[in-house]
């Protein structure tokens, strides 16, 4: 699937949106009904609150397919401090932090970014993202994070800059870079330096691989 981006200049702040990353999360249109309305056209109107108002409700959308710019470039989004991913309820890892994605085949480049939803049912035709392909094909997991039996779950932060994402061959994503995941209640329910998620959604100790792609036949880049 490739990146359809519309733009919306605004006197101070330039809204972009790329309609192949949107989940439909509405963090948008909750947050600023008056800059982000769907039925009309167009549905952005960068002028309708302040730009502080907008870049923070921007940067709560968890697919990154909202972003900012300024005209003379002084402000950009910067990545969360701490890396963290939430094991949604029947729906996609949501990342943030400094992240990069990369093919595990080659190493190159998949994308650099703050915010990703990143697909763990298996089923995305725009994979490693996700495409809400979840709701069509039923995929149900409550998000529930018990780890693996040798680590604790922590209640201190974690420190740590860069997230590294590595799309396994037909395997998990594989996190390299301190981080925190938060099950789907909201709870910090691991932290650690490196860990593999399951991405082809057959895995029972879910959020993690626990190699079951292997038997499931999973293909992915
Ligand atoms: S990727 Fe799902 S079990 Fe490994």
């Amino acid at each position: 699937m490739g990146s359809r981006i519309h733009v919306y200049k605004g006197t101070t702040i330039t809204v972009t949106w790329d309609a192949a990353m949107c989940i439909h999360a509405a963090e948008c249109v909750r947050g600023l009904p008056k800059v982000f309305d769907t039925s009309r056209k167009p549905w952005v109107d960068a002028n309708a609150a302040s730009a502080t108002a907008i870049m923070g409700v921007i940067e709560r959308c968890p697919s990154g397919a909202l972003k900012y710019q300024f005209g003379n470039g002084a402000k950009s989004e910067r990545p969360a401090k701490t890396n963290t991913i939430t094991v949604t309820t029947d729906g996609p890892l949501h990342v943030r932090g400094e992240l990069e994605i990369v093919r595990g085949s080659d190493g190159s480049v998949v994308a650099k970014d703050t915010r990703a939803a990143l697909c763990r049912c298996g089923q995305s035709a725009n994979k490693p993202f996700c495409d809400r392909s979840h709701a069509k094909t039923g995929f149900s997991e409550l998000g529930v994070v018990t780890g693996p039996a040798d680590v604790k779950p922590a209640a201190e932060p974690a420190g740590g800059s860069g997230l590294r994402i590595t799309l396994r061959p037909n395997g998990p994503l594989r996190l390299d870079g301190e981080m925190q995941i938060f099950d789907g209640g909201g709870r910090l329910a691991w932290q650690g330096p490196e860990t593999a998620l399951c991405r082809c959604g057959a895995s029972k100790n879910k959020p993690f691989c626990d190699g079951s792609h292997r038997e499931a036949g999973f293909v992915a880049e």
